[in-house]
């Protein structure tokens, strides 16, 4: 029985992933290879739309694969490669560009906010075109599903007008793909500033754990995360977003329940709940390390498990170039 397919993408725009990809995507990434036949990219196209050092990019493209297969990305389960390795993505995009609308296009609000902090005559036509690639990344596969949170549902309905629309005029080419909403995915919130969310962008450094920081300092920073005036150990985002935000990171890594950590630690207060959440973390980044360093270690091994991945995918992905070429009279 052949199993449904997922798609999904991070950037590597960072010199670290931090808990909050972990634990709001990339943790559904490993768990997903039990149901789902699964593609997983570095997403280097997109990184460009913003301006990259090419040494830094090349680095922290490798250290993103790097880090996937350290949390549990298993390339003989899943295609795991850097997306300019594959560029039918590239090709599909521009035969999609042709079929958006401009008006259609314009509409699309994360262009406007990322935009609007550039200064709208220094973003470039790629940032524009963003969404065109990601739906050229989704079609590309065949995907029927495609894990989204909030930020991505107007970029997931482009992709399946896109489909639509394609099949419409040129004949069944494409499935349309389903928003995928994953159990256990949990926001991490900004340990400085537990109403916002952890971001690498927007959050003060001690307010982001970084999955690659020395282990020391994460735990510093888990020690001194903001709570509030209260004793009382209780999930309650609205009205204890810090303590609330700690239990969901401990109950995430340490595997027990919200519920079984607000009984054990009835009778402590704010000071255990942290010093332990820090042990705890420690002890998920520690090996998680090492992993890492092995693989960025051996460099010609991680190029080569990512070429393989880029082959395992273009096999798809060319086929499905082909059918389009074809019908749009190429
Ligand atoms: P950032 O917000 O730090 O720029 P990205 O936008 O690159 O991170 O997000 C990559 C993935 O991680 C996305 O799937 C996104 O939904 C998820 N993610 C990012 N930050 C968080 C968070 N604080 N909590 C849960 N998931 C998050
Ligand atoms: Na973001």
């Amino acid at each position: 029985p052949t199993r449904p397919r997922v798609l999904s993408g991070i950037q590597p725009t960072a010199d670290s992933f931090h808990l909050g990809n972990y634990l709001g995507a990339l943790r559904q990434w490993v768990a997903l290879q039990e149901t789902h036949e699964t593609f997983y990219m570095v997403v280097d196209l997109h990184a460009i739309t913003v301006e990259q050092d090419p040494k830094v990019l090349r680095e922290r493209t490798r250290v993103s694969a790097a880090q996937l297969l350290a949390l549990g990305v298993d390339p003989e389960r899943s295609a795991l490669f850097v997306q300019s390795q594959v560029p039918e993505h590239a090709q599909l995009s521009w035969v999609l560009e042709c079929q958006t609308g401009f008006g259609e296009a314009s509409r699309m609000t994360q262009f406007k906010d990322k935009a609007s902090k550039q200064g709208a005559d220094h973003a470039s036509v790629g940032l524009f075109t963003y969404p065109i690639l990601q739906a050229a990344d989704i079609l590309i596969y065949q995907a029927n599903a495609v894990p989204v949170g909030e930020d991505q549902r107007q970029h997931l309905e482009l992709s399946r007008n896109l489909a639509q629309r394609f099949n419409h005029r040129f004949g069944k080419t494409f499935v349309v793909p389903e928003p995928h909403i994953v159990k256990d995915t949990a926001k991490i919130f900004d340990l400085q500033d537990p109403t916002s969310k952890m971001s690498k962008s927007a959050s003060s450094p001690n307010g982001l754990i970084e999955l690659l920081d020395e282990p020391k300092k994460s735990a510093k920073k888990i020690r001194s995360a903001v709570t509030d005036t209260g004793r009382e150990i209780v999930f309650d985002p609205e009205h204890k977003a810090g303590v609330s935000n700690l239990l969901t990171i401990y109950s995430a890594i340490g595997g027990k329940s919200i519920p079984e950590l607000e009984a054990e630690y009835a009778d402590k207060g704010y000071g255990n709940l942290k010093v332990d959440l820090a042990e705890v973390l420690v002890q998920f980044v520690t090996p998680f390390q090492e992993r890492v360093r092995s693989y960025l270690d051996d460099v010609t091994e991680l190029d080569k498990v990512l070429a393989r991945g880029a082959d395992r995918a273009r096999s798809v992905a060319a086929e499905t170039l082909s059918v389009v070429y074809d019908r749009i009279g190429f």
